[in-house]
């Protein structure tokens, strides 16, 4: 999934520094993602560890982390069921066509028509198995997330959905198929949470903690609300233009309230290391970050530095744009 401030490229890197700092084996450690979003760094983390604590504040990643991070135990037939969502006849009265496609009038162009009325055809066969007991809880969650997986990639967005685009685009005009969201079976436990995080902190323990909050006022619940509409697939009267829901607004976006709330954080936390992702532009600068964790125990910041490549329009090739540096501060909390 094309997620603002995913890990995808750099969780090898984040794995990597991870271990020169805790060591090689962490075979015994407990790893905890909390501001979980796509669930990569979890998802790489998960065949190190002993056990996997994944979070997030919004629905649709927790839905893609009970799925990647949790499930761990095969499912029979899986795709079978895959099959069969793949094969209904499509119905035209489900939410996501009544609100977001244009064929309904909804002045709307999230979606195609057809995939519009795909995605209503499978959440609600989904649901019906789940409410009948067909399938559990295991199954239910890895259809989900293969549903938003696959809604993701056939959407009418520049990339987020703030905004849906005037025409339909050359990806959203494909078919939705959907496709399976695998994940890794292994024999161990893991947890995955659907909570504020300095909620969550007061009640979990572990070793390795992992931070990538929002780093800039983009508020995620607002800029992915029909990937929750999608996974909750409750009703309510979508708001304007763009459609939106009542959304969850993260301090962590709040000039005024990130730095007590990043403390706070800190502060609560029962974990040995603590690692933080934080770009360079962020609401906190790199002194605030510094100032807070050094507090608490022994600091560093680890930097990687790499080139951006920007497009050259005019001579229609790439050139080597600024160097652009990515950080993770690390802390040796003091528990004891
Ligand atoms: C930078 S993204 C994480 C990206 C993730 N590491 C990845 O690679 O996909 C930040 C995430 O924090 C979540 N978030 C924001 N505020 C939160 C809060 N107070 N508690 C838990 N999660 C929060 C957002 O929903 C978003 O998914």
């Amino acid at each position: 999934m094309n997620y603002i401030g995913s890990k995808l490229k750099l969780s090898s890197w984040i794995e990597e520094e991870v271990k020169k700092v805790v060591g090689d084996n962490i075979s015994q450690k407990t790893f905890c993602d909390i501001f979980a979003g796509t669930g990569i760094v979890g998802r790489t983390f998960k065949k190190d560890v002993k056990q996997v604590i994944s979070n997030d504040l919004e629905h649709y990643s927790f839905v893609l982390n009970r799925n990647y991070i949790q499930n761990h135990i095969d499912i029979e037939n899986k795709e079978s069921y895959i099959k069969e969502l793949n094969s209904l006849p499509l119905i035209d009265s489900g939410f996501i066509y009544q609100n977001y496609c244009m064929g309904s009038g909804s002045e709307r162009q999230y979606f195609s028509d057809e995939n519009g009325k795909k995605i209503d055809t499978i959440r609600i066969k989904i649901k019906e198995w789940y409410e009948t007991k067909k399938i559990d809880d295991d199954l239910y969650y890895f259809l989900l997330a293969s549903l938003v997986e696959s809604a993701d990639k056939v959407a009418n967005t520049a990339s987020v959905y703030g905004a849906f685009l005037k025409h339909i685009k050359k990806s959203a005009s494909k078919e939705l198929i959907l496709e399976p969201a695998y994940f890794l079976e292994d024999n161990n436990e893991h947890k995955v949470f659907n909570m504020d995080s300095n909620e969550l902190i007061k009640q979990i323990s572990g070793d390795i903690l992992y931070l990538d909050p929002p780093y800039n006022q983009r508020q995620y619940s607002a800029n992915y609300h029909l990937l929750n509409t999608i996974t909750m697939y409750d009703t309510f009267i979508p708001k304007g233009k763009t459609g939106l829901r009542e959304y969850n607004r993260s301090s962590y976006c709040r000039k005024n309230e990130v730095k007590q709330s990043f403390e706070e954080l800190i502060e609560n936390a029962k974990f040995e290391y603590i690692f933080l992702s934080y770009n360079n532009e962020g609401l906190m600068s790199e002194d605030d970050v510094k100032n807070i964790m050094e507090k608490y125990g022994k600091y560093s910041l680890i930097t990687k530095e790499y080139q951006r490549f920007k497009a050259d329009k005019t001579e229609n090739r790439n050139h080597k744009a600024n160097k652009t540096y990515e950080y993770l501060h690390m802390l040796q909390k003091d528990i004891h």
